[in-house]
C-alpha cells in the first residue's frame, strides 16, 4: 500500500502512529473491508528464566524505562490515541522522515477545540537524556515476514508475539487496534507471576486478544472477551498465531462473546463464540483473576462495565482481583474552556462508587499500582498511564 486516506471520524493506531507507511506488511482485509496488518512484538525477557515459576517479578530482565511529557490532548470520548481524522480533513498516515506530521487544530461539530498530538520526533529529544529506544513494535514487509520465517530455528518464538491487527477504523472498532493499556497490562500480568500461574481468568475487551496471550503463558484458562463477530474472529486469528506461547505454559485461550450490556451470557450454539454450560460452570468456580486494557472512553460504556465487573465478582466462587488499566486522555473543550479529562474522571468516580457499595457480603478494596514493575515490551511507558487493582472480597 503507497498512501492511505483516512476518513473523517477515523481512529489511528496509538502504538503503530510513528512507522513509516511502507513498512507494513498488510495480510488480508477483514470482514468489514478493512486493511489488516500483522505486528511483531519483542518480549525482552530472559530465555534461560522465563519458564521460571513463583514470585513476583522473578526472572526478567529490568529494561529501563523513562518519562515522556504528559501526552497532548486526545482521547475516546474523543476516540482513544493520539492521532485522529478531524471533521472535513484527511490526515495522511505516512510520517514524514523524521516520524513528524504536521500539528493543525480544527473545531469538532460542537465547536470543542480538537488538537492532534504532535508525535515525538527523534529531534526533540533533550540531549542530556539517554537516546530514546524505538517507540514502536516490528511491522513487518512481505520481505522481512520471508527472513524471519527463514531463520525461524535460531530465533526464540517464546519472545514474539504476532497480532493481526488494523490501523486505522471507526471508534466503534477500536478494539482491532492494540492500545498502549494492553501492553502496559501485560508487563503487570508478565510481573504478578504468582497472581496467574495455573488460574483461570478472564479479559473484558480483550480486543485483538494481546494481554490475554500474554496471561496465557502462565494461566491455565483464559476467557478472552470481547463484543461483535468480526473482533472475535480477528481476536481468535491471533490466538491461533501465538498458541505456541500458551502451549509453553500449558495453558488454553477461549475466545467469547461476553457483552456489558447484557445480563446473561450467550449460550445459544449457533451464535459464533457463545458459552457452553461446561464453560460458564468453569467459569464461576475457578476464576480469581479480571482483567482489562483501555475500556474507560465513553461513560456509559464505563458504567456497563462497572456492572459486569459487580455482577461477575457475586457469581465467582473465589475472592477475585481485578487488574484494569487506563490512559488518562485530555482534551480541551469549548464547553469548559479548559483541559479536561472527563472519561479519565468518570473512571475514577465509578471507583469511588465501587468501593463505597456496600451489599452485606462482598468488599470491594481499591488501590492504584505504581508503574515501577519492569518494562518487558517495547512502548512509551508515559506518565498518564495507569494501573488499578481491585480486590473483591466477601465481607465476613
Ligand atoms: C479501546 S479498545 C481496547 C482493546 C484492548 N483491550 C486493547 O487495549 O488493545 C476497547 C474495547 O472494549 C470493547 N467493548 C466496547 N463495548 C463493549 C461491550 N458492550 N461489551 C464488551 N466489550 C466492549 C471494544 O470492542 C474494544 O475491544
Amino acid at each position: 500500500m503507497d498512501e492511505v486516506t483516512f476518513r473523517s471520524g477515523t481512529v489511528l493506531s496509538d502504538v503503530h502512529l510513528y512507522t513509516p507507511n511502507q513498512r507494513h506488511l498488510m495480510v488480508r482485509l477483514n470482514g468489514a473491508g478493512q486493511p489488516v496488518f500483522q505486528s511483531q512484538f519483542k518480549l525482552l525477557w530472559s530465555q534461560d528464566s522465563q519458564m521460571d515459576s513463583g514470585a513476583e517479578g522473578g526472572g526478567y530482565r529490568h529494561v529501563h524505562t523513562q518519562e515522556s511529557p504528559p501526552a497532548g490532548p486526545s482521547g475516546p470520548g474523543s476516540p482513544p490515541g493520539s492521532g485522529y481524522s478531524l471533521e472535513g480533513f484527511s490526515v495522511q498516515a505516512r510520517a514524514d522522515s523524521t516520524g513528524q506530521e504536521g500539528a493543525c487544530a480544527q473545531l469538532d461539530e460542537d465547536g470543542d477545540l480538537d488538537v492532534v498530538r504532535r508525535p515525538r520526533a527523534a529531534s526533540d529529544t533533550d540531549p542530556a537524556e539517554p537516546q530514546r529506544d524505538k517507540v514502536h513494535p516490528t511491522i513487518l514487509t512481505q520481505e522481512e515476514e520471508d527472513f524471519l520465517e527463514a531463520r525461524a530455528p535460531e530465533s526464540c518464538p517464546q519472545s514474539i508475539i504476532k497480532i493481526e491487527h488494523t490501523m486505522a477504523t471507526p471508534l466503534e472498532d477500536v478494539g482491532k487496534q492494540v492500545w498502549q493499556g494492553a501492553l502496559f497490562l501485560a508487563d503487570y500480568i508478565l510481573f504478578r507471576r504468582d497472581l496467574f500461574q495455573g488460574r483461570t481468568v478472564l479479559e473484558l475487551g480483550a480486543g485483538t486478544g494481546f494481554a490475554s496471550i500474554v496471561a496465557a503463558t502462565m494461566a491455565q484458562t483464559v476467557y478472552c472477551t470481547d463484543v461483535g463477530a468480526d473482533l472475535l474472529a480477528m481476536c481468535q486469528q491471533n490466538i491461533a498465531l501465538n498458541t505456541h506461547l500458551a502451549a509453553a505454559g500449558g495453558g488454553v485461550v477461549k475466545v467469547r462473546e461476553l457483552d456489558w450490556l447484557k445480563d446473561k451470557l450467550c449460550t445459544d450454539p449457533e451464535v459464533p463464540f457463545s458459552w457452553s454450560e461446561e464453560d460458564i460452570s468453569d467459569l464461576y468456580d475457578h476464576t480469581t483473576v479480571l482483567f482489562a486494557a483501555e475500556v474507560f472512553y465513553d461513560d456509559d460504556l464505563t458504567d456497563a462495565l462497572f456492572r459486569t465487573l459487580c455482577q461477575l465478582s457475586r457469581r465467582l466462587k473465589n475472592a477475585c482481583t481485578a487488574l484494569l488499566s487506563v490512559e488518562k486522555r485530555f482534551n480541551f473543550t469549548l464547553r469548559h474552556l479548559d483541559v479536561t479529562c472527563e472519561a479519565y474522571d468518570h473512571f475514577r468516580s465509578s471507583l469511588h462508587a465501587l468501593e463505597k457499595l456496600s451489599d452485606g457480603k462482598l468488599r470491594f478494596v481499591v488501590e492504584p499500582v505504581e508503574a515501577s514493575f519492569p518494562q518487558l515490551l517495547i512502548y512509551e511507558r508515559i506518565q498518564h498511564l495507569e494501573l488499578w487493582k481491585i480486590i473483591a472480597e466477601p465481607i465476613t
